[in-house]
């Protein structure tokens, strides 16, 4: 299902046919790096994490990690769209694109459309967290408005983060 679509994209929600895509994503080093290794290593555990995260948040909360497709072809390039952590007072902003699509704008223009997104939903705070050392992100997030506010500790056992709102 499709829920925005930009000038060069469309958002549309996660199924499980996307588990190949998300396999390659979840292992690419730009995620692990920056997100974290979410022990993803077969097509069956993608097409888990498809069905556990992303579609069990749209069931629940009415949003989540959207497909970001190039809307010309349809090829897969990244992730993007609003989660709700346990860990997060707020609604925050997440995103990952796949390497070879990097430094063309299209995060900023998938992110663009999901803060909208919210925005629609009635949802009046939206937040980011990103760790101090991930400079494209925070980049991405100045040229989007969102500031510094604080650092963060989500649990004890994960690095301080930062919250951007
Ligand atoms: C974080 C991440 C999404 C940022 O991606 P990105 O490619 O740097 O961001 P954009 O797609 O918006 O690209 C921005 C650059 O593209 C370039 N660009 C090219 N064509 C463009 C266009 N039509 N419109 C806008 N920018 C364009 C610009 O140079 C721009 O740089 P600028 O900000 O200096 O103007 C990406 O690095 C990523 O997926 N990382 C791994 C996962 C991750 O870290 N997620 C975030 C966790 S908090």
């Amino acid at each position: 299902m499709q829920v925005a679509r930009t000038p060069r994209l469309i958002l549309r929600q996660l199924v499980p046919e996307d588990a190949s895509f998300i396999l390659v994503l979840l292992n690419s080093q730009g995620f692990i790096d920056n997100i974290g290794d979410k022990g993803v290593r077969t097509l069956n555990d993608a097409k888990e994490y498809i069905t556990h995260g992303p579609m069990t948040s749209y069931a629940e909360q009415g949003f989540g990690l959207y497909a970001v497709v190039l809307a010309e072809n349809g090829f897969q390039i990244g992730i993007c769209g609003l989660i709700k952590r346990p860990t997060l007072e707020h609604v925050d902003l997440g995103y990952a694109f796949l390497p070879q699509y990097w430094g063309k704008g299209y995060a900023f223009e998938a992110a663009q459309a999901s803060l909208a997104l919210g925005k629609q939903l009635g949802i009046e705070r939206i937040v980011a967290i990103v760790s101090s050392h991930n400079e494209a992100s925070k980049a991405l997030l100045n040229k989007l408005g969102l500031k510094f506010e604080a650092q963060l500790q989500l649990t004890p056992e994960d690095a301080p983060v930062e919250l951007f709102c």
